[in-house]
């Protein structure tokens, strides 16, 4: 257990790129007086796209940089990230929490729809790693007796987010296409199993309606990352707002403006 002093340490908060500050929103919301180290690993993103060996090697290697930094808990805000090496962290640093985060479908199944007189229609929109790794292949045969569930890959829209393209016609248009399917047989709800689409929130809107409902996993990786730091004694005791510092792998300034401009942004 860390002394008093160490629990003012930052919180490290890790994504491919910058859709993990969706999750970054969720934790300061709940832990406000909290430092945190947001690290976007833009550079690299896409991690969907790349094999579970890859995403574990660039996993690995921020996860050492945040020890060295004397991170208190590692939060993983990236459910591609959280499928390849979640379980690997874990084994590897055990004296400080690290929170995963994975693609809400059991809120979103048991939420209650009324009288459809059928099963819920949900569609879980994510990258092809999180939707082809065991830890989203559990989650689903625990629930497709439960409900009709439709897994979308949607590689474009992470590079839209972090092209700080969101909501623009091309965009747009991509969607549009993406999600005609489900314009012509509607889905009752959308769980966003990819840090980055809280963000396409309202381009989703204007294609599938604005009563579409959405769960995502930022709130329970948010109070998970309470229950650990509590249940360890680590949690701050400080009663002032804590910092938050934006870090980035790509080198140019603009990733780190949009970051702070996403962070700013409501969802
Ligand atoms: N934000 C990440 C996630 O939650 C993945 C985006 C990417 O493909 O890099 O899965």
């Amino acid at each position: 257990m860390l002394s008093e002093h160490n629990n003012h340490q930052p919180i490290a908060v890790f994504d491919s790129g910058v859709g993990g500050i969706s999750v970054l929103k969720a934790l300061h919301h709940l832990l406000p007086n909290e430092n945190y180290i947001f690290f976007g690993d833009s550079q690299n993103a896409p991690y969907g796209e790349k094999t579970t060996e890859e995403v574990r090697r660039l996993t690995s290697a921020r996860a050492q940089y945040f020890m060295e930094k004397g991170a208190k808990a590692i939060v993983l805000a990236c459910n591609t990230a959280t499928s390849a090496s979640a379980k690997l962290l874990r084994a590897t640093y055990l004296d400080i929490p690290i929170i995963g985060i994975e693609p809400a479908l059991k809120p979103a199944v048991l939420h209650d729809y009324g009288d459809l007189g059928r099963q819920p229609r949900i569609l879980v929109m994510a990258t092809a790693l999180t939707l082809r790794e065991e830890k989203f292949l559990r989650i689903y045969q625990q629930y497709q007796d439960k409900a009709e569930i439709i897994s979308l890959p949607a590689p474009h829209l992470v590079r839209y987010v972090e092209s700080g393209l969101i909501g623009s016609a091309e965009m747009q248009q991509d969607l549009s296409q993406l999600l005609a399917p489900y314009v012509a047989h509607p889905v009752d709800s959308v769980v966003l199993g990819c840090t980055h689409f809280p963000f396409a929130k309202n381009d989703i809107k204007k294609i599938l309606g604005e009563d579409m409902l959405f769960f995502d996993g930022a709130e329970g990786a948010a109070r998970e990352l309470k229950n650990q730091l509590n249940l360890r004694g680590m949690l701050s005791d400080s009663t002032t707002p804590g910092q938050i510092t934006f870090e980035n792998s790509d080198p140019s300034a603009e990733h780190l403006i949009l970051s702070q401009q996403l962070f700013e942004a409501q969802i």
